[in-house]
């Protein structure tokens, strides 16, 4: 047996924790690469570990997990332990990783202070050098450093590392993620210094303009080094360390404007490199502040993922996460839930991103104990969870980026946040701190809460929320937390289709500066790449691992897909962050900047005016420079325009001037829209009595033919045109299941029978001008349905007029399902067309995919996209690819003929190969069917997205009314 699996006791032999800019500044040898491996079933592994003879092991590659490298699974769970609670131990059966390899100390090295550097051992290690042990740890995603001089020989050395899967500090570290053992982050020998660390104080003053400025440097031991700095970008030599020094004229660092300093170094006749950048974080009347300006964080949480490599990221896959960030507006990240590997913070402080660094803290599966010998309440884990928080802090507390100390994540409370949140606060006073699951926010500077409602935001930031029940008794207690500025750590979870409502939550954000920040659940999808036999790639989530307990399907929430491609909800949260407020109302555009620290004068802008989507004319437009918050009329001077068939709207676009560090000239960082006029409307002849003609068994009402008994629809002209329903069903979207029992609208869609809907015809009407067929379409067992007229009134010899009108009959309110009232999928009719069409152009909200409540980012234009290339492929398989507020829409193939639809107002429409119920059945991608058929669905309305797979209910605005509706569209064939 081992200390590192058994006891509370966090590590054995590490030394004081450091910042990672002093262990930048010393030479390293790289220990990543191939190393011998062994993988046992327990921890006590198939043999002694220091002198074993590896010749017969295999080979695994450092950084990586060995989940990922061939050695059985990744393991997925949200709160679950994988373990029996009985902390601190953990089960024998706990795959073990003995990892072996050899490196040459370099000539010339000082062996005196050599130390090795684990960035990252998941979850906890042992190590030998030439035989000897070291010490031990736990803390997977922290840095362990041991000093290992005189241990080192000149040439050849042995170092070996036995790993556990689940340890003691396994117990600390219940994220909602992928278990993935292994070491996972690089290995490095660094070289003995006189400058063991640095510890950089720079502040900034907004009333003066100065930058305050004091570097502790400490030498081997941990004592203060006589040093001197040097600052040449702002002219600045041979300052002495350890002074306070107020320098004139100091850029500050934001994060959008990442001004940052080269600072060296200079004791005891070496140097060391860091990189600085002047800010103050304070939190002013409940306000919080950088540099005397309110900022509000738009961010999101991210863990580190990559759908091979696990967490194992490399340098490229952090910048183009950053990148990313950058382009899509955003400008904060919550590192959800442990500290990331130390290159993402460097990056942030380049690139310019807000950071709430959280510890690595978790203990959410005592839950399932009644919370009974949680971690944080029994102090005999006190000491483990300060070495786990130093070790953040220390590693990281030079980084400008970092505003913000998050100490863990669902914990609930204790003694032992008492503990860390003192430790915090003496060593790093300049940053407050944040823990959002301790009601009493005793040990937090903020206020937060996960996934409120709007209603609970909006009187949040009214401070008028309800008083949370453990300040009930409290009142002095209460008044501390109200005053508090709010951090809304996680909201608008990106689980399948959605999230919905994120404007309206940043409608709200903006009506008070309580809101500090808000962060997306989450940045990208956690799943691996997997094939099947027949060769089709996946994304495999936790109950595609055959394990119990596993947390499905939740690990797939992202805004990006598991590859890293952007899903339609970043699109929209991009929108919703614009830095630019773009509105146009007639001739005239509204610019307010949203900036809070820059001005607007890296933006140009253009207009462009298009008459039923087709381009009329284009033009630059000069708005003047803003100042943040500031806001400028600026007429338009548009050329005479004739009028014509069709809307004519003007689109307004920002993009950034130059090329930046983050994006190339060009890039699109905000717009708007207005109507300028709605045209002439397209289809001007009335019905045409006369045009209905009944021979036989059709009848024919204009170019369309129906069947005269059942009222089924066959072609248009020469257009196979069949199976035209009333459509109420979707692929139920991750939201639509809710989480569990609640909110989940799905389970009452299926228990109702919306999914088995059966249809009747009554009858059909037939008179000179028109068809009607009456009907009825309704579930089994219930009362209640809908009554339905699907009128057909010919127009011209290519076109018919479908005039829609939808009555709800019985019951429907009458709550036939538990608690839930019943609501609607969607609700219009479907058709089937030839498999030979291929395109969709439309008229309306384009190009990608949009819902009532999340459309924000769609423009209004005419779009043109193949079939295939409608939907979206969700890694589970759920109503996607709507296209919102169409106009008209026009299908087309080749040797075939096309179908126009011109609606009254505006509808959805869908058009894919298979049915909804073929996407409801599939439980992956590649199980979805390809039918020999266009479906075609024409819809009143969609029922709204939401995130209520772990959130609010869809608020009541984007359910579908249970009321009488009629809508019309006229369907033209075409050649
Ligand atoms: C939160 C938690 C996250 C994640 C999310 C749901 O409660 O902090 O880690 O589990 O819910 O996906």
């Amino acid at each position: 047996m081992t200390d590192a699996i058994q006891t509370t006791v966090p590590s054995h032999g590490l030394r004081t924790p450091r910042s990672q800019g002093a262990r930048h500044s010393r030479r390293s040898v790289s220990l990543s690469g191939t190393w011998r491996f062994r993988l046992s079933p327990t921890a006590q592994g198939t043999g002694p570990l220091p002198g074993a003879d590896t010749a017969e092991w295999d080979e695994i590659e450092v950084p990586g997990h060995w989940v990922l490298q061939g050695y059985g699974d990744p393991l997925y769970t949200n709160t679950a332990y994988p373990f029996p609670i009985d902390p601190p131990r953990v089960p024998d059966e706990n795959p073990t990783g003995d990892y072996v390899r050899t490196f040459v100390l370099p000539h010339g090295w000082r062996r005196e202070g050599a130390t090795l550097l684990f960035q990252g051992a998941d979850s906890a290690a042992r190590v030998w050098l030439n035989g000897t042990e070291i010490g031990w740890w736990t803390g997977s995603r922290l840095p362990a450093e041991l000093d290992v001089g005189e241990l080192l020989r000149e040439g050849e050395n042995t170092l070996a590392v036995r790993v556990y899967r689940f340890s003691a500090g396994s117990y600390l570290e219940d994220q909602d993620m992928w278990w993935l053992p292994g070491l996972f982050r690089d290995v490095l020998l660094l070289e003995g210094r006189a400058i063991d660390d640095i510890h950089v104080h720079a502040d900034y003053d907004h009333t003066t303009g100065e930058g305050i400025l004091r570097v502790d440097v400490t030498g081997p031991g941990g004592g203060p080094l006589e040093a001197s700095i040097d600052l040449p970008g702002l002219g600045l030599r041979e300052l002495p360390a350890a002074v306070e020094h107020r320098i004139a004229d100091v850029a500050p660092w934001s994060a959008e404007s990442p001004t940052l300093y080269d600072l060296t170094v200079r004791a005891a006749g070496e140097e060391a490199e860091q990189r600085i950048g002047f800010r103050t974080v304070s939190i002013t009347d409940g306000v919080l502040q950088v540099n005397g300006t309110p900022i509000r964080m738009r961010g999101v949480n991210r863990h580190e993922q990559h759908w091979e490599r696990g967490r194992s990221l490399t340098y490229d896959d952090m910048l183009t996460d950053v990148l990313m960030m950058k382009r899509h507006n955003l400008n904060a990240v919550r590192t959800a839930h442990y500290p990331p590997h130390p290159d993402f913070l460097a990056l942030c402080d380049t690139y310019g991103l807000w950071v709430v660094e959280e510890g690595d803290i978790e203990t959410h599966g005592f839950i399932y104990d009644g919370w009974e010998r949680n971690p944080p309440a029994d102090e005999a884990w006190t000491p483990a969870l300060i070495e786990r928080t130093a070790r953040m802090v220390e590693r990281d507390k030079n980084h400008p980026s970092i505003i913000i100390w998050s100490l863990a994540n669902e914990s609930e409370g204790g003694v032992g946040f008492d503990a860390i949140e003192a430790w915090v606060r003496d060593r790093d006073p300049s940053r407050p701190i944040h823990y959002e699951r301790d009601r009493t926010y005793h040990n937090s500077d903020f206020y937060s809460v996960m996934y409120p409602s709007l209603q609970e935001v909006a009187a949040i930031g009214r401070r008028e929320e309800e008083t949370p029940e453990a300040l009930a008794e409290n009142p002095e207690g209460e008044s501390r937390r109200r005053a508090l500025p709010f951090l809304l750590c996680e909201f608008a979870h990106a689980q399948g289709n959605g999230p919905g409502s994120l404007a309206d939550y940043e409608e709200i954000f903006a009506s008070s500066d309580r809101f500090c920040g808000a962060f997306v659940w989450e940045w990208i999808d956690h799943g691996y790449r997997a094939t099947t036999e027949a060769g089709e790639t996946y994304v495999r989530h936790g109950g595609d691992i055959d394990y119990q307990p596993n947390g499905q399907r939740y690990c797939h929430d992202g805004l990006l897909f598991a590859d890293r491609t952007p899903s339609p909800g970043l699109a929209q949260y991009a929108k919703v962050n614009e830095p630019v407020r773009i509105v146009v109302s007639g001739r005239a555009v509204t610019v307010t900047s949203r900036y809070q620290v820059r001005d607007t004068a890296s933006l140009a802008y253009g207009w462009v005016l298009e008459r039923d989507g087709i381009e009329v004319a284009r033009g630059d437009l000069d708005v003047p420079v803003l100042a943040p918050g500031e806001s400028a009329e600026v007429p338009l001077a548009l050329p005479g325009e004739s009028g014509g068939v069709g809307e004519a709207w003007l689109t307004v676009s920002a993009a950034v001037r130059e090329d930046t560090a983050w994006a190339p000239a060009g890039h699109v960082v905000a717009w708007g829209q207005g109507l300028l006029d709605g045209g002439a409307p397209r289809h001007v002849s009335p019905a045409q009595a006369g045009g209905v003609d009944q021979r036989g068994e059709t009848v024919a009402v204009g170019p369309l033919v129906l069947d005269a008994r059942t009222g089924a629809v066959r072609a248009l002209g020469e257009l196979p045109l069949t199976d035209l329903q009333l459509d109420v069903w979707r692929a139920p979207t991750e939201n639509d299941h809710g989480q569990g029992a609640l909110n989940n609208t799905a389970k009452m869609w299926r228990a109702v029978g919306l999914d088995r809907m059966l249809h009747r015809v009554d009858g059909l009407d037939i008179d000179a001008g028109s068809v009607t067929v009456r009907g009825r379409t309704a579930p089994a067992t219930q009362p209640f349905g809908l009554v339905t007229a699907f009128t057909w009134s010919p127009v011209d010899e290519r076109s018919v007029r479908l005039t829609v009108d939808i009555t709800p009959d019985g019951p429907w309110h009458d709550t036939p399902y538990g608690h839930h009232r019943v609501v609607l999928p969607r609700l219009g009719v479907r058709l089937a067309l030839p498999a030979s069409l291929e395109s969709l152009t439309w008229f309306g909200l384009g190009p990608g995919e949009a819902y009532a409540d999340s459309r924000e980012a769609a423009r209004v234009g005419r779009w043109s996209l193949p079939i295939d290339s409608l939907g979206v492929s969700y890694p589970h398989p759920q109503e996607n690819g709507n296209r919102h507020r169409v106009r008209w829409a026009a299908l087309a193939g080749t040797g075939t003929p096309g179908l126009r639809v011109d609606a009254d107002g505006p509808i959805d429409v869908t058009v894919r190969r298979c049915t909804n119920h073929d996407l409801d059945r599939a439980s992956k991608p590649y199980e979805i069917p390809r039918r020999e058929a266009t479906y075609l669905h024409l819809d009143h309305a969609l029922r709204g997205l939401g995130s209520s797979s772990v959130g609010p209910a869809l608020p009541e605005q984007y359910e579908i009314p249970i009321e009488s509706t009629r809508y019309a569209v006229v369907l033209t064939v075409t050649d």
